[in-house]
């Protein structure tokens, strides 16, 4: 369809449309929708579709934002500072993603990236000015505060956030960002001593307790040289990975009001101060049910060894060592309705830990005497008071890969195993892949259920969906 741009009508009109406009408390868009509202209203060509006037006079904020081919529509505020370049890389990322994105530069903004650049990459006209009178007639800095799903404001400056904060409106960004109906992400870069600063301190407080979505800032080396520390904005493929996450529609809960305990990671067992006993888990395959059972709705306690993952949004995360630390904390855990083990837990521990470091001597290499860690999920599954209705293990397996779990199962006392093989050429262990087989009991016999290989996202997210299954059935 059409659409009409009101800029190119003629002076007589325009100003016939601002004074009724401004009478009417309306921008100029809505008044034309409302005028057209009321020429068609009545028409007996339209008997079967009527407008209504109080759909004709909804407010511009309420029109839906999605357009025809179902795309999303987000105002992209540039602000200035030298990750300004990154928010071009975030056009990109953004319009990959099917989200139509209009930007508005600072002034300071600009004397890093150019409104040409950022018009070429967004394909949009690129706004600058509060008093231009090109978009400004029908008070354009409230069409591209409401007719959008999303504003993101990056770089979002220390200056920026401290103007938000006091709700200042001197440009057309702060305008934007104060007339605002829409959520609010912002993505914050400044330098580390800016960031620690008390004055942004309580920016950032007043602003996250006005429900502001903020991703970052990351840890790393600043533009300015020989300075590091937390203030480098987050990458183009964070951001837009927290748009979409902000902009998807609100996901079914099943899990909610249950909790779910999760073990994750390898467990490291001291040998001496400075050496340990390891394995080569990653953790990502707990990690990634810990955030599916969290986006499900649950409650989540993660557990996990020594990994390097940044902890899942909205899950409370205790970090250990040692198999021995892991059983304690999971034990003060519980209750939990749902338990996932899915640690690589170290089998054996040193039996004589050295309080300091073993040196070589002339009597060659020190004995090193094994002792058998606590098996935690047989310690859970086995439990008379507090053992979870439904307790989930995993078996990780090189050879006879279902005959194991089976015994597995058996052994452990567990309800379910997910069975994976972790020999190297499987690149299973530390990889983003799996590819499991779900052992469940089908009465005395055990149902093998083998899934095709898929990420360890998509194993956590079909390992959620089925529990989710499972507890709706026994409640
Ligand atoms: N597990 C545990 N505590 C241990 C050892 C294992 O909780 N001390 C759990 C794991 O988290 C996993 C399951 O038991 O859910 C099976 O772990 P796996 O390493 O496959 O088997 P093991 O019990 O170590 O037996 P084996 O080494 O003989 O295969």
């Amino acid at each position: 369809m059409a659409s009409l741009t009101i800029r190119k009508l003629d002076e007589t009109v325009k100003a016939y449309l601002r004074l009724r406009s401004a009478g009417n408390g309306r921008s100029v868009e809505e008044e034309v929708r409302v005028i057209l509202g009321e020429l068609i209203q009545g028409r007996p060509e339209l008997s079967g579709a009527p407008i209504s006037p109080s759909s004709a006079e909804a407010p511009a904020e309420a029109a839906p934002t999605i357009n025809a081919s179902g795309e999303r529509n987000v105002t992209l505020i540039i602000g200035g500072g030298i990750a300004a370049f990154k928010s071009l890389e975030l056009i990109r990322r953004l319009k990959e993603r099917h989200i139509d994105v209009r930007c508005v530069l600072t002034r300071a903004a600009q004397q890093f990236v150019t409104p040409l650049s950022a018009s070429a990459l967004s394909h949009e006209r690129v706004y600058t000015d509060l008093f231009d009178p090109g978009s400004e007639f029908d008070a354009g800095h409230i069409r591209l505060a409401r007719e959008c799903d999303l504003i993101i404001v990056a770089p979002a400056t220390a200056d920026l956030m401290a103007k938000m904060a006091h709700g200042h409106a001197d440009d057309l960004a702060s305008a934007i960002l104060l007339a605002a109906n829409r959520p609010i992400l912002l993505a914050p870069a400044m330098n580390p001593l800016m960031w620690n600063n008390a004055a942004t301190r309580r920016n950032v407080m007043q602003l996250r307790r006005d429900g502001i979505h903020m991703i970052g800032p990351n840890a790393g080396e600043m533009a300015e040289s020989n300075e590091a520390g937390v203030g480098r904005m987050s990458e183009a493929i964070e951001i837009a990975a927290a748009v979409a996450d902000i902009l998807r529609p609100p996901q079914p809960r099943p899990l909610a009001g249950k909790r779910v305990l999760i073990t994750a990671g390898p467990t490291h067992e001291a040998i001496d101060p400075v050496r340990y006993i390891a394995n080569r888990s990653s953790g990502k395959q707990g990690f990634a049910i810990a955030a599916a059972a969290q986006a499900a709705g649950a409650d989540v306690t993660l557990v996990s060894g020594p990994v390097d993952l940044r902890d899942p949004a909205g899950v409370t995360v205790i970090r250990v060592e040692s198999a021995r630390d892991m059983l304690h904390r999971v034990e003060a855990a519980l209750p939990a309705d749902i338990a996932i083990f899915a640690a690589a837990v170290a089998d054996w521990r040193v039996a004589n830990e050295g309080e300091q470091k073993m040196k070589k001597t002339s009597a060659g290499m020190p004995p090193l005497q094994l002792v058998e860690n606590p098996d935690i999920l047989a310690t859970i599954s086995k439990l008379k008071e507090k053992r979870p209705p439904l307790v989930i293990g995993f078996a990780a397996e090189t050879e006879h890969l279902i005959d194991n779990a089976k015994a597995k199962i058996a052994r452990k006392g567990c309800d379910w195993i997910v069975a994976n093989d972790v020999s190297p050429a499987t690149g299973v262990m530390g990889g983003d892949r799996n590819t499991v087989h779900l052992l469940t009991h089908d009465g005395e016999e055990i149902n093998v259920d083998s899934w095709p290989v898929m990420t360890k996202e998509q194993v956590a997210a079909e390992l959620v969906a089925k529990i989710a299954k499972t507890v709706e059935k026994s409640s």
